[in-house]
C-alpha cells in the first residue's frame, strides 16, 4: 500500500479501512484481511499497559511496537503515533522523534491538534516525512478536554477544527484522523480539503474509517479497576466477533463494511 495508492482510492470513492495495530501476529493477520492502514496507536498506553491514558507513553514504547507490526507486515502502511512528550515543544526534537519512528518502520507519523501543530507538521513535511494530523477529540489533551466528549458542536469549536483541518491541509498533510466530531461537520472537511479524512466518531462520509482492534473483537478495553460489565463502550465502537468464531473473519468483516459503507451506522456516529 502507498500514499498514491490511497489518494487514487479516495479518487475513486473507495472508503479506506485503518485499524489500530501493536504486534506482529495482528499485523500479518490484518495484512492478510485487506486492511488498507495499520495504525500503530499510543492506544497502547491502554490496551496494552492498562492505563487510564495515553499520558505514559514513551518513544521508547512506540518504537518497540512500530518495530513489531512492521515485521509482520512489510508491505503494510504504517502509521505511528507521536507520543506526548515527543513534538509539542520544538520542532527539532519532533524531526528527530519522528525519524527514529519512520526508521522503526513507519511510513507516516501522525500526532495531535491544530493550532501551533500547523507549524510542526510544516517542518516535518518539509524534511520529507509524511504527517497524518489528528483533531476533534485528541486523547493526549484529555485532562485539559475534561473527559471524553465529542468536539465540533458548538459553532465556535466547529469553526476551529474546520479552520485547523483547512490550514493542517495546505501545510501538507497526507491525512487526518477526525475522532468524535459530528457527521456533518466531519463531511464538510473532507469536501474542503486536500487531505485524506479518517474517522472515528465522525460520521461514514470521511474517506476512511479507523477502530481500536480491541473494540472490533469486543475485547474490554476499559480501567483494569472496573468490571467489564461496568463499561460502556463509546458509541462509535462495533464489535465484528459477535458474528462469527474467527478472528481473521471478524477483521475481514471491519474492512468490508467500511468498504461498503454501511459502517459506520448513522447509531455509531454523533
Ligand atoms: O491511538 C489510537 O489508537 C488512535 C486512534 C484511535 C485514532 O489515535
Ligand atoms: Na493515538
Amino acid at each position: 500500500m502507498t500514499l498514491p495508492k490511497l489518494n487514487e482510492m479516495a479518487a475513486n470513492g473507495e472508503k479506506i479501512a485503518m485499524l489500530t495495530c501493536y504486534d506482529a501476529t495482528f499485523a500479518k493477520l490484518m495484512a492478510y484481511a485487506g486492511v488498507d492502514i495499520l495504525l500503530v496507536g499510543d492506544s497502547l498506553g491502554m490496551v496494552l499497559q492498562g492505563a487510564e491514558n495515553t499520558l505514559n507513553v514513551s518513544m521508547h514504547h512506540m518504537t518497540y511496537h512500530t518495530k513489531s507490526v512492521a515485521a509482520g507486515a512489510p508491505n503494510s502502511l504504517i502509521i505511528a503515533d507521536m507520543p506526548v512528550g515527543s513534538y509539542e515543544h520544538d520542532n527539532e526534537a519532533a524531526y528527530k522523534n519522528a525519524e527514529w519512528l519512520i526508521r522503526s518502520g513507519a511510513q507516516m507519523v501522525k500526532f495531535e491538534g491544530g493550532g501551533d501543530r500547523i507549524e510542526t507538521a510544516r517542518y516535518l513535511i518539509e524534511r520529507g516525512i509524511p504527517v497524518c494530523a489528528h483533531l476533534g477529540f485528541t486523547p493526549q489533551s484529555v485532562n485539559q478536554l475534561g473527559g471524553y466528549k465529542i468536539q465540533g458542536k458548538t459553532e465556535e469549536s466547529a469553526h476551529q477544527i474546520m479552520q485547523d483541518a483547512i490550514d493542517m491541509s495546505n501545510a501538507g498533510v497526507s491525512m487526518m484522523v477526525l475522532e468524535m466530531v459530528p457527521a456533518t461537520l466531519a463531511k464538510q472537511i473532507t469536501d474542503s480539503i486536500k487531505a485524506l479524512t479518517i474517522g472515528i466518531g465522525a460520521g461514514v462520509d470521511c474517506d476512511g474509517q479507523v477502530l481500536v482492534i480491541q473494540d472490533v473483537l469486543g475485547i474490554y478495553n476499559g480501567v483494569a479497576s472496573k468490571h467489564p460489565s461496568e463499561f460502556k463502550a463509546p458509541r462509535f465502537v462495533k464489535n465484528f466477533l459477535s458474528d462469527t468464531n474467527s478472528v481473521q473473519q471478524a477483521v475481514s468483516n471491519y474492512v468490508k463494511a467500511v468498504k461498503d459503507k454501511t459502517f459506520p451506522a448513522p447509531e455509531h456516529s454523533y
